[in-house]
């Protein structure tokens, strides 16, 4: 894979931003640093995406990327990846947040169809594709992130969160837990299904039991609640793990068992998802499956590009789906 511009940033010891002023405004950058960074790409053999510079004229010099909650962090990285690849381009970057509401998703979508975007970024959370296609046939290219695209003719950047329920699970198996908890954000939210069926897929015929507790969002305080009302269950009735389908759920699950005197690991082990920063920094440091949201970011930016290119010349884009793998980090919340 080539060097990204966050590669040369941390060579030259500037930040994002600096190395693109350097590649678009140069004039903004003092001399001393123009030369580290030049020094920096030259060394790295980074070559900027200029596929942005051919894009349709008459239309205005920004995509919009709608991500399904704004308050999880996963987000700001994976939009931090796109913003990254955007400066570079010279291209801005409009955010709408669904707040995993399908009626605030179709609101964006056609605010963002109003303002002749070159391109948008979703990850959805109903069924749109009937709008994106109209999107599209307007000549508005639109890739859907973490999100398989699967029939839908969109190309799409996404992890394989069937394998990253498989990886959950095995891990609580490895460490001999056998009453394992699904908490769930909405199932109808398509991440949240795939890693359930690879819990389910991993734990057939190994004799373990799985209780799906479906809470109405995957947010800190739903992940409290939940974790408050496994706490006042009788122990016989607790379970011995939870796999909670992102890191905000698990955090807040672990607070809920702390202040109801569970102990974790002993008593129940808890694994999240996306690995985001706050995993690693929370009381009992969270084991999760990461998902490389920045660099899912940087994809999906590079994969619309070239989709709005493809439609600026007339060409029906041929959809690409670009497949990250999930990666188990364990921590102190499964390490007995
Ligand atoms: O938005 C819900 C979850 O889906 C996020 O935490 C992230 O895991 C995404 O894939």
């Amino acid at each position: 894979m080539s060097a990204s511009v966050r590669d040369v940033a941390k060579r030259a010891g500037v930040s994002v931003g600096t190395v693109s002023n350097v590649l678009n405004h140069p004039e903004k950058v003092s001399a001393a640093t123009v030369k580290r960074v030049k020094t920096a790409i030259r060394d790295l053999g980074f070559v900027r995406n200029d596929a942005a510079r051919q894009l349709r004229a008459g239309k205005s010099r920004s995509i919009g990327l709608v991500v399904l909650d704004l308050a999880n962090p996963f987000f700001t990285d994976l939009g931090r990846g796109v913003e990254a690849r955007a400066d570079l381009a010279g291209l801005t970057v409009l955010v709408g947040n669904s707040a995993e509401d399908a009626q605030r998703e179709r609101r964006y979508l056609e605010q963002f169809e109003q303002q002749r975007l070159q391109g948008i970024l979703l990850t959805p959370r109903g069924e749109a594709v009937e709008r994106l296609v109209d999107l599209r046939e307007q000549g508005i290219a639109v890739v859907l992130v973490d999100r398989e695209a699967g029939e839908s003719g969109f190309s799409s950047v996404a992890v394989d969160d069937e394998a990253g329920g498989v990886l959950a699970a095995k891990h609580l198996l490895e460490i001999g837990r056998r009453r394992i908890a699904y908490v769930a954000g909405p199932t109808a939210i398509r991440q949240v299904s795939d890693r359930l069926r690879g819990l389910n897929s991993a734990t057939a015929n190994s004799g373990a039991s799985v209780e799906v507790i479906e809470v109405p969002a995957l947010s800190l305080a739903c992940g409290r609640r939940a974790g408050d009302e496994i706490a006042a269950r009788p122990e016989r009735e607790r379970p011995d793990a939870i796999f909670a389908a992102n890191d905000l759920l698990a955090i807040g699950l672990l607070q809920g068992l702390m202040s109801g005197h569970v102990a974790v690991p002993e008593d129940i082990a808890i694994i999240g998802y996306d690995d985001i920063e706050f995993a690693s920094a929370a009381v009992i440091p969270l084991s999760s499956i990461r998902q490389p949201a920045y660099a899912m970011g940087e994809s999906a930016f590079d994969l619309l590009i070239d989709e709005a290119n493809a439609l600026s010349r007339g060409e029906v884009p041929v959809p690409r789906r670009v497949v990250f793998e999930p990666e188990l980090v364990v921590r102190n919340s499964t390490r007995p």
